[in-house]
């Protein structure tokens, strides 16, 4: 924007403020006045430059499956904790062609030439990759840092249209090319991605410039109150997507839900239902569809911009913990193909229990954080994933609790090949403003960024609108709001949040209105650590009011790696060990027949800013059944031996 333009603006509304003087007025004609003046701002923002307000294009999905180059590696950085970069020393906006606007880049041409700014060595930050651990005056940083690289136009034909990708950046991303506004994104834990002006593109040395900021605020999700590392930057992978101008955006195959499986399998006819959504509307468009191994080639004609599919076969490896089939699909639009890997498997509540394939499953589960505690950093990679499933093997666990935001596609990926089964989650997390309608819509945009992007795998059976969210009559508005926006987006899977309980030595009652809405009854239970000492569990009832699947979706205790005590003392490995003993016993013994599963808080030990205690903690939550340093505490084999029975006795 012209800087001059909007000095006249403000020069105006300066003077209409003049008017605020006389008190009878003012009230009424500052109300007007401001109205007038936002609206006016916003219009004059979208005329002249509509590129600023589009926030995001639609989502698109599975990106390993498209041509992509990839944008990771080495890339500069300024930090700018008085937000140097965007708002000039009177805290305006900076204009477009600010030479001072740290989307610009400003080469002095002559002696007398000179700016504030610039990218290069030895301001180097890997991306992905968060910023804390890449450099110890960022171990606490929440604030601004600008990162920027320059890549090349790929080689692109003129049929084709490049986008931008990001896998995560935590949390406020403002994205520049060539010093050009492409857009904004809010959010730590999804993918979003723009789409790229042709006449942007210069063949050499683009100028790609993102502002990122961490800072928590009372009415973002997550909110300003956690139990983890605000760890800040580009987390994720960064790539270029080239993609035909008509392409193929979203899709989702799977067997159809309202088929009775076990019916299916006896009559040799698997329903299999879909659908395609495409960038744009065409007209008389070819989409096929490729399953080679069941033998599926099928046409259809497309006009506008979405086609719904169904069909059946007659033979399919139905996907399971212990047959995690994948099938090689290809779905092409005029010719221009993607290809997945996709399972098939059907995944239902019937009364009390939780289904795989028509027979009832027990959810032997472990809750993560998406980091990795040797590096005390946040896990981006295949690898990260491969060490963090290896682990989750090792436990005999057939499940995994994706705490408490959505983790990097790798993860569910990992999962599907695994045959571990996934329940993701929103960051909707303990003192969310609830009551603001703002803060609902970002909590649903970011539910269906979490949908769109995972929905396609098999793992992934639940989809969790948040955690220990406190019961009041507008939180519970809030939260079944979710839950009616995760079946609208995909009817197909279970959809729980993380419920709280209240402890007593005699009968622990489950009875959160919100269970009212959700598949499956899911609460986090602390007995013996933070309700008693763990023979509490010795006595203790349990009873859920709903007649629905039960679900202990935490439950652990703090234990220092390599501390050993009498099992009285707390953070010994002794302790944490008695606490599991108790816990499994209880659930063995005491526990409501709908008990369907348990997710133990948690594989390893994660940083929080929250825990201080010097002896035991030093910024880490120990409840890890793996100590930041890789290894095994006495619980782990606890819990192991407790996984293993169960999986004998279940044959997979
Ligand atoms: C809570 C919460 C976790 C937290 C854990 C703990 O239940 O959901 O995020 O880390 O308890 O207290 O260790």
């Amino acid at each position: 924007m012209d800087s001059h333009i909007l000095y006249q603006f403000n020069f105006k509304i300066k003077r209409m403020n003049l008017i605020n003087q006389t008190p009878e007025v003012s009230k009424t004609c500052r109300f007007f006045i401001r109205a007038i003046k936002n609206a006016a701002f916003i219009l004059l923002l979208t005329i002249l430059n509509p590129l600023y307000t589009n926030a995001q294009d639609d989502l698109i999905i599975n990106t390993q499956g498209r041509k992509t180059v990839s944008l990771n590696g080495t890339w500069h950085y300024i930090i700018d904790p008085y937000e140097t970069g965007f708002y000039d020393y009177r805290l305006r906006e900076r204009r477009k062609n600010d030479g001072g606007a740290y989307w610009n880049k400003f080469v002095p041409k002559k002696k007398t030439d000179w700016t504030e700014h610039g990218y290069q060595a030895p301001y180097n930050i890997q991306v992905p990759g968060d910023w804390n651990s890449q450099d110890p005056q960022f171990l606490y940083y929440e604030g601004t840092v600008w990162y920027q690289r320059n890549f090349d136009t790929p080689d692109v034909t003129s049929g084709e249209d490049v986008y931008l990708y990001f896998g995560a950046v935590n949390y406020e991303a403002h994205v520049y090319l060539n010093g050009k506004k492409l857009g904004m994104h809010k959010g730590g834990f999804t993918p979003f991605n723009f789409k790229i002006p042709a006449a942007l593109l210069k063949d050499k040395d683009n100028f790609l410039v993102v502002r990122v900021n961490n800072e928590r605020h009372q009415e973002e999700i997550p909110t300003v109150n956690t139990d983890w590392w605000n760890y800040g930057g580009i987390t994720r992978d960064v790539k270029l997507v080239v993609v035909p101008q008509e392409f193929i955006q979203q899709y989702h195959i799977q067997l159809a839900q309202d088929q009775d499986i076990i019916k299916s399998q006896q009559l040799k006819k698997y329903d299999i239902k879909g659908w395609v959504k495409l960038n744009e509307a065409v007209t008389d468009a070819e989409v096929s569809i490729e399953i080679p191994e069941l033998k599926v080639k099928r046409q259809y004609k497309v006009t506008g911009d979405s086609l719904k599919f169904e069909f059946d076969v007659k033979k399919i490896s139905l996907w399971s913990t212990d047959n995690p089939k994948l099938y090689d699909i290809t779905l092409k639009l005029n010719g221009n193909p993607i290809s997945d890997k996709i399972g098939f498997r059907k995944i239902e509540v019937d009364g009390e229990q939780i289904k795989l394939n028509g027979k009832q499953i027990f959810l032997r589960g472990i809750c993560i954080h998406e980091e990795i505690p040797q590096e005390v950093r946040r896990a981006h990679s295949k690898k990260d994933a491969a060490q963090l499933f290896g682990q989750v093997k090792e436990l005999h666990a057939n499940m995994v609790r994706l705490a408490h935001y959505p983790h990097n596609e790798y993860m569910p990926r990992m999962a599907d090949s695994l045959g571990i089964l996934v329940w993701t989650e929103i960051p909707v997390y303990w003192t969310i403003d609830f009551g603001n309608p703002e803060v609902l819509k970002k909590a649903q945009k970011q539910l269906k960024e979490m949908i769109v992007r995972d929905r396609n795998r098999a793992s992934v059976i639940i989809w969790s609108v948040g955690n220990e969210t406190p019961v009041s009559e507008t939180r519970t508005q809030f939260m079944s709001t979710l839950v009616k926006d995760a079946k609208k987006l995909d009817p197909t899977r279970l959809v729980s949040a993380a419920l709280e309980v209240g402890y007593n030595e005699g009968k622990n009652y489950v009875d959160d209105p919100l269970g009212e809405y959700t598949d499956i009854v899911s609460l986090n239970e602390y007995l013996g650590w933070y309700g008693g000492l763990p023979d509490a569990c010795k006595t203790a009832q349990w009873e859920t009011k709903y007649n629905k699947p039960f679900f202990i979706s935490e439950t652990g205790a703090g234990a220092k790696g390599g501390f050993h005590d009498e099992k009285e003392m707390r953070f010994s490995e002794e302790y944490q060990k008695w606490f599991y003993e108790e816990q499994i016993a209880m659930f063995k013994e005491r526990f409501p027949d709908n008990f369907s599963g348990v997710s133990p808080w948690i594989l390893a030990d994660f940083r929080s800013p929250r825990r201080n205690n010097p002896d035991y903690q030093e910024g880490w939550n120990r409840k890890g059944l793996i100590d930041n340093k890789g290894n095994k505490k006495l619980a782990f084999y606890v819990l192991q031996q407790y996984y293993k029975e169960l999986k004998e006795k279940a044959g997979h």
